[in-house]
Parts: structure tokens; sequence; C-alpha cells
């Protein structure tokens, strides 16, 4: 239902497969703090990254759909996976309302380089076999050279809370094995769940000279630059953290409080259809 509130008060809505997106939410939390987010985990259909476009872009406009319902002024889609299969259709949905996705604004991170001839790419299997990084990084960039490499472990292993042991260590060694041997310039993060993983992979490519560009910082700068020049930022004080699962929001809530290093005050779950 949308609330009858002033335009600029309204919610930005944000969401993701599951706890992934949150890391776009802290970066928004962080460049806006007194904004109202609405935070969406598709957490009883996670992963996206193994599905088929058409399945990714059904749940996706389920979503869309819900957040508009909650009467959002903005939509950050907080998931490459979906801004690679189901982009266009959003923003078709959201007519008027900006949607951001992270795939843009992890580019014009890479474009903001002093070096960018060789880029490397880490994201879902659907992500990378979309070639929607390939795309958006040549048309920015033409004749930059793109090395992509799909990890589909890492998923699971950060829903699992497993970011920082032994396991993930060795997964992450064999992934990025290929990506050292590259001589590259940045390696794009191209899957939320990923920052979550910056410690360890910037152990493992430390001294190979190379960016780490993760598109949550980037993304929540073009949110404010969008925001703040159709005059619609936040006039409020303290912003909130709405939070909403379709699956164990108990599970969901120690997942976010561990992250973003405070407590949500609920998590709702709710059914989407
Ligand atoms: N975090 C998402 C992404 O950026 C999706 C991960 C998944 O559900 O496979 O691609």
């Amino acid at each position: 239902m949308i609330k009858n509130i002033t335009p600029s008060r309204a919610p930005i809505g944000i969401f993701d497969s599951g706890i992934g997106g949150l890391t776009v939410a802290k970066a928004v939390m962080n460049a806006m703090p007194e904004e109202h987010i609405i935070y969406f985990g598709d957490t009883a259909r996670v992963p996206y990254g193994i599905k088929s476009v058409d399945t990714v872009r059904q749940y996706a406009l389920q979503i869309t759909d819900f957040l508009l319902e909650k009467g959002v002024k903005m939509v950050l889609i907080a998931c490459n996976t979906v801004a690679a299969s189901a982009e266009k259709e959003i923003k078709e949905k959201c007519n008027d309302i900006p949607v951001i996705g992270v795939i843009e604004a992890g580019t014009r991170a890479v474009h903001a380089l002093q070096k960018h001839q060789k880029v490397g790419v880490i994201g879902t299997l659907a992500t990378i076999g979309s070639g929607a990084y390939d795309r958006a990084l040549t048309q920015m960039m033409p004749g930059i050279s793109v090395f992509s490499r799909a990890c589909p472990m890492l998923v699971p292993l950060a829903e699992e809370g497993w970011t920082d042991n032994s396991i993930s260590e060795q997964v992450l060694q064999i992934y990025l094995e290929g990506v050292r041997a590259q001589n590259l310039d940045a390696l794009i993060l191209g899957c939320t769940h990923y920052p979550l993983f910056k410690e360890p992979i910037r152990r493992i490519v430390d001294g190979y000279g190379l960016s780490i560009i993760d598109s949550a910082e980037a993304i929540a700068e073009m949110a404010k630059t969008t925001l703040s020049d159709t005059d619609m930022l936040n006039p409020g004080k303290r912003g909130l953290l709405e939070c909403y699962v379709t699956d164990k929001p108990q599970r969901f809530q120690e997942l976010a409080e561990r992250f973003l290093g405070k407590e949500l005050n609920r998590v709702d779950i709710v059914s989407l259809k």
C-alpha cells in the first residue's frame, strides 16, 4: 500500500536473493544515514545465480511489485544476477521511479580508475554466462580486455556465514588462481555476496597490484547523486532499516546483525506471488 507521505521521505528499496545485498544497504546507510531503507532478501529461493534468466526475471519482478507497493522512491538492484537478467523489465515496471543496478555502478567504478586496460570479473554462473559485464565494460571503455570467472560455491558459503575460514580460503584460492595469473589492473566483485569475502580475497591477490572493485560504494554514490539532483534526499534525521525475507527470518537476522554490526528491530517474513 502506498503510504501518504512526502515523496522525499519515502523509502529506498534494495533487493537481492539473500544477504549479499546487505553490502549495498550498508554502503547506502553510510552514504545517506537519514534514509529509510526497505531491504528484501529472497531467502527461500536463493541462490539465483544457478537459475535460468526467465526464473530470475519472474522472481525479480515479484519483488519489484512488493517494493512498489511499499511506496519506494527508488529501487537499487543489489544483485548482479538480477541486473544481468531483468534490469530492463524492472525499469519498465518502475516507470518514472529511478532504478539503479550494480553492474552499471561497478562499470562506472572501473572507468574512474586510472588504469583499466585489463579487468577481471568474478560472479555467479548466470552473471558471467550473460556476458553483461563484458558488454557494459566494452561499451563504456572500448578496447578494454575482460577476463571472467564464475565462482558458484561462494554464495552458499556466504549464506552459511562461512566467509573467512579454512574452507572458504581454499575455495577462493582455487577460484582466484587463474585470476592471479592474468596480470589484471582491477578485479570486479561481480556478485554482491562477494564483498563478504573481501579480506580473504585481498590476502590472496595482495602483491598483484590490482584494485578490487566492490560496486556497493559506487551504487550508493550514484543513488545519492540521483536523489540530490531531483531534490529527493530525505530531510529526516535518522534513517531506518526495514527487512523482509521469504524464509528463515531469524537466520537472516543473525547474519545481518553480524555483518552490519548493529541490531535490527525486526525482520518480517512475506510470501510472494
Ligand atoms: N548476490 C547476487 C548477485 O549479486 C546473487 C547471488 C545468488 O543468489 O546466486 O549476483
